[in-house]
């Protein structure tokens, strides 16, 4: 018996034999010892049932009576092998951390376990085919056993443009499963579930969060056994033939993450969040507000307009320039030119020395954006190697927005795009970089026919390595037509993730609230989109678009030579306030409050940051929708100190709209002190709000009196 124990979380492994399994996973166990957490926990033989209790292996085992989800699927030829059972030859604790080897030799297979716990459960795995036979592997899941009482689901579904919606389903027998076939993370399948007790919320219920680290297919498998044991598995998911282990090859597991808290989706989060921010590669440095070209000018690339938007950019505060898709190749428009990654004459007849030369004198960093995955078909490069795309032969190839998936894992095609890139780095003055990638892939096979998503995958994640290795100091972004590749795989060689395409407030109110389950804000870009938000058409306030994106790794999205100097004086405020409060926003724990529903859908939601040791806090109240009450209700806040005495205070721009200050609550003038225990008990009434508009509040511990003398 292994444990692993944190000051919120225990892990207990059974590796005393066959197929190491986790006894629990929760809160801490305490005095008791491992022979009394096997007797506390064994369970009886039911009736007309197999005579032994199969265990829930971390990789589930058929062959040793569990009628569940098998965790390994693979043969050899003949349909051989197909039914494993290990054994445990070897387990190596250190600290938190526990190394299991596991044989079959009747399969000839070896399993090695890794698992650590520190912010949160880490889970991997590493298959041997030691046979001299060929194994072909269908998939390797791991699985983790929730408690009984978690019989609720938390899981993600989306779109373009509309990444993250939470979806809420009991957790009962039978399976839920998800399953993304697109090569990428997906906006569709997000590759995150939480399990917690009924009706969990923010701040109540003991909840649990798994995530797979993987940048393309997985498959989850949420499964109430006939017996009542709850097991949720995930996994990479394999085409046919994907993955085959020759005698000595071994196949590794994307990593499993999982968090768990005993009081609520929030602390849960806080375990994801701990995790990405003890990464070494973590963004240290404050993270600059950013102005993108896209939106401002699409494919239309003019010096003049460039270097004008780069004044306006630092004049208002701006510190980074990013220069988005256009300027290479034949790329006018998006029919053409992806592939071919060299300056376009057209565009920047004089290359891009004089627009960073221009940015940079400016003070700013320079940004670009490079989708080194894709050709067009109109592109030099695959008319020079259409064999480099990653399609099936015999048929005809599937576009998507007129580009196809280039094989990275061609040696050939690897080192053509990983020599362009290294120009690019390598000859000019570059700070970040926003990877994009923008199609599912369909039919995609390597050049041995098989499929090669996987292949893929691995290549893109060691082209990435590569260049941080090459550019320790260049920043990267992880964006796939918005969020679609947002996964620890990712983010384990970028610093950003664009959330999604929509910069229309209303919807990033809640793909922002979906992704901070995951991510802490410094990771998120948020920018300020135009008034009329393009993809949605919906018209709304500077005053409602900025506050919804002040707390992410802020930046602009809109083309400053179209603004009013009001306009432009209020941008600044926005961007100044931001400067201000990103100490706390962005190293602070991310906090979300349930909305009250009167029954419909919530006309509201809070969310904010807490300074780590709860001196200072902001959040943000945004009115989604016309109230479902005459006024709203009151925020209670927990998780401040309870002891502490908070100054609240409604920050500059307050946003009430057109209501007059005397019909509201007085504190919205004035402020008002309370207890962090009063802001969590009696709560703060919240003034009332025009639809589709936001405040921020901001609290701050008020130093406590010197004692008496
Ligand atoms: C999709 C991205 O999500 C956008 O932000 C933009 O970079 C376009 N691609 C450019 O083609």
């Amino acid at each position: 018996m292994h444990r692993l124990i944190t000051a919120t979380t225990e892990v207990v492994v059974d590796a005393s034999g066959g197929a190491p399994a986790i006894l629990h996973w929760g809160s801490p166990l305490g005095d008791i010892d491992d022979s009394t957490i096997a007797r506390a926990v064994e369970r009886p033989v039911a009736r007309n049932a197999i005579d032994t209790v199969a265990p829930l292996a971390i990789v589930a085992e058929h062959g040793s009576g569990h009628l569940g989800r098998p965790g390994l699927d693979g043969h050899r030829p003949g349909g051989r092998a197909w039914s494993p059972r290990f054994a445990t030859e070897s387990a190596e604790a250190d600290g938190q951390r526990l190394v299991l080897r596991t044989v079959d030799r009747v399969a000839e297979l070896e399993l090695l376990l890794e698992l650590e716990l520190s912010d949160v459960l880490t889970v991997a795995s590493t298959l041997t085919n030691t046979g001299a036979s060929r194994y072909l592997l269908g998939g390797l899941m791991l699985g983790l056993p929730l408690a009984d009482q978690a019989e609720e689901l938390l899981w993600f579904t989306g779109r373009w443009a509309g990444e993250f919606v939470v979806q809420r389903s009991p957790f009962t027998h039978g399976t839920l499963a998800v399953e993304n076939r697109s090569g990428r993370s997906t906006q569709e399948h997000l590759p995150l579930v939480f399990a917690g007790t009924p009706g969990f919320g923010e701040w109540h219920g003991e909840v649990w969060g798994l995530h797979l680290g993987a940048s393309a297919n997985h498959r989850m498998v949420a499964e109430v056994l006939p017996d009542g044991r709850r097991v949720v598995q995930f996994g990479e998911l394999l085409h046919p033939g994907e993955v085959v282990l020759e005698p000595g090859q071994t196949y590794r597991t994307p990593t499993l993450y999982a968090t768990h808290a005993g009081d609520g989706a929030t602390p849960a989060s806080w375990g994801f969040h701990r995790h990405l921010r003890a990464r070494p590669t973590h963004p240290r440095s404050p993270r600059p507000v950013l102005v993108n070209t896209w939106e401002a000018v699409y494919f239309d690339h003019d010096l003049a307009m460039l270097t004008a938007l780069a004044d306006r950019a630092a004049a208002i505060g701006v510190e980074r320039y990013v220069l988005d898709d256009g300027w290479f190749g034949s790329r006018r428009d998006d029919t053409s030119g992806l592939g071919d990654w060299v300056v376009s004459p057209v565009a920047h007849p004089h290359g891009l020395g004089p627009l960073i030369d221009h940015v940079r004198a400016l003070g700013m960093q320079f940004g670009i954006w490079v989708e080194p995955e894709m050709i067009n078909p109109d592109s030099d490069v695959y008319r020079a190697h259409p064999e480099w795309a990653l399609t099936t032969d015999g048929y005809e190839a599937i576009l998507s927005r007129h580009q196809l998936v280039l094989d990275l894992a061609n040696p050939s095609a690897y080192d053509h795009v990983r020599d362009a890139l290294v120009d690019l780095l390598g000859g000019h003055h570059i700070d970040f970089v926003k990877w994009d990638m923008n199609r599912h892939h369909v039919q995609a096979s390597g050049a041995d026919g098989a499929a090669g998503t996987h292949a893929q995958t691995a290549a893109v994640h060691r082209l990435l390595d590569e260049l941080r290795r090459r550019f320790p100091g260049v920043e990267f972004e992880s964006c796939s037509s918005g969020g679609g590749r947002v996964d620890f795989g990712m983010l384990a060689r970028t610093d950003r993730v664009w959330t999604s395409d929509c910069n229309d407030a209303l919807e990033r109110q809640s793909i922002q609230r979906g992704l901070s389950m995951l991510l802490p804000p410094e990771l998120m870009g948020a920018h300020i989109g135009p008034r009329r938000a393009h993809t949605t058409g919906r018209t709304h306030s500077l005053d409602f678009r900025a506050v919804t994106a002040l707390i992410g790794h802020l930046g602009i999205e809109w083309n400053l030579l179209d603004l009013s100097p009001a306009e432009l004086d209020r941008l600044a405020a926005y961007l100044a306030l931001h400067r201000r409060l990103r100490h706390l926003l962005h190293h602070g724990d991310a906090v979300r409050f349930d909305p009250v529903s009167n029954g419909s859908r919530p006309s509201g939601q809070a969310n904010g940051v807490y300074a780590a040791d709860r001196s200072e806090a902001v959040i943000v109240y945004a009115q989604l929708r016309t109230g479902d009450s005459l006024t709203p209700h009151r925020l209670r806040l927990p998780g401040l100190d309870p002891d502490a005495t908070y100054g609240v205070t409604l920050l500059d721009p307050p946003g009430l709209g057109a209501r007059a200050s005397d019909r509201q609550p007085s504190w919205t003038a004035d402020g008002i002190d309370l207890s962090g225990r009063h802001l969590a008990v009696l709560g703060l009434q919240l003034p009332a709000l025009d639809p589709e508009s936001a405040i921020v509040l901001h609290l701050e511990r008020r130093t406590r009196p010197a004692p008496a003398t």
